[in-house]
């Protein structure tokens, strides 16, 4: 589904990650950890065309990224959903119309009542006309988790989406998570937070991508 083949990124210094060769196979959960500044939001970036490898090759849906053109690229991002680390929201526009937007800018129509399962199953069914200024952080978050999926995405990339949550509401999230993964949904979830980790695979059968030395290794069991 991406496939990274011997792949190093340089934001134009000395390279942050190195000789990157893995696989995220359709339906697989993984997480991948690491220091802050280790470069889990690159890798993430790498994942879906937003940044080009500097050597080595991303394959993306068994295409090569760099023989994308432009609406190639927005083709498939159509597939990928991403919730990003500081979850944006257009702070005028009512949550639902937030939630919706991935579809509004590809010309897409909402069926009301997915968008009112969706938003039900994020917990937020009496929220759709709150102003996102007026959420608490894992209201957010679990917005960032319904815009990011509205588009029925295959993969789902989640860039520290527990990140100010507490551990109650962490779990809520872990959850939602869990739960698409085993409607098929291939997942990549970026946390330090190994706590999380555990809680998960007592849930699911993921696998830990860990960073460190540039380099991105499986993780043992020993977390
Ligand atoms: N656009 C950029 N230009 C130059 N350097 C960057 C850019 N974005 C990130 N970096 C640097 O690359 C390194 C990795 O950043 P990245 O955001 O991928 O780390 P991270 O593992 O996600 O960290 P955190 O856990 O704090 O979110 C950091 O040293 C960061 O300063
Ligand atoms: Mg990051």
């Amino acid at each position: 589904m991406i496939a990274f083949d011997n792949v190093a990124y340089s934001y134009g210094g000395g390279e942050l990650l190195s000789e990157i060769s893995l696989r995220l196979t359709p339906g697989s959960f993984h997480f991948l950890t690491g220091p802050s500044g280790s470069g889990k939001s690159t890798f993430l970036k790498l994942c879906y065309a937003e940044l080009l490898p500097t050597a080595g090759s991303v394959t993306i849906f068994d295409r090569e990224v760099r023989s994308l053109g432009r609406d190639e690229v927005a083709r498939m991002r159509r597939r990928v959903g991403v919730v990003h680390q500081d979850c944006q929201f257009l702070d005028h526009l009512p949550l639902a119309a937030n939630v919706t937007l991935p579809l509004a800018v590809t010309g897409r129509e909402t069926n009301a009542q997915d968008l009112a399962d969706l938003m039900a199953w994020v917990g937020l069914g009496q929220l759709a006309d709150a102003l996102p200024p007026a959420l608490s952080g894992g209201e957010r978050q679990r917005a960032a988790v319904a815009r990011a999926i509205i588009t029925s995405p295959d993969v789902l990339l989640a860039d520290e989406p527990t990140g100010n949550l507490d551990w109650e509401m962490s779990l809520r999230l872990l959850k939602l998570l869990v739960e698409l993964n085993r409607m098929g949904t291939t997942i990549l979830v970026a946390t330090h937070d190994l706590n999380l980790i555990r809680n998960a695979k007592q849930q699911v059968a993921a696998r830990v991508l860990r960073i460190s030395n540039r380099r991105i290794q499986l993780a043992g069991a020993d977390l």
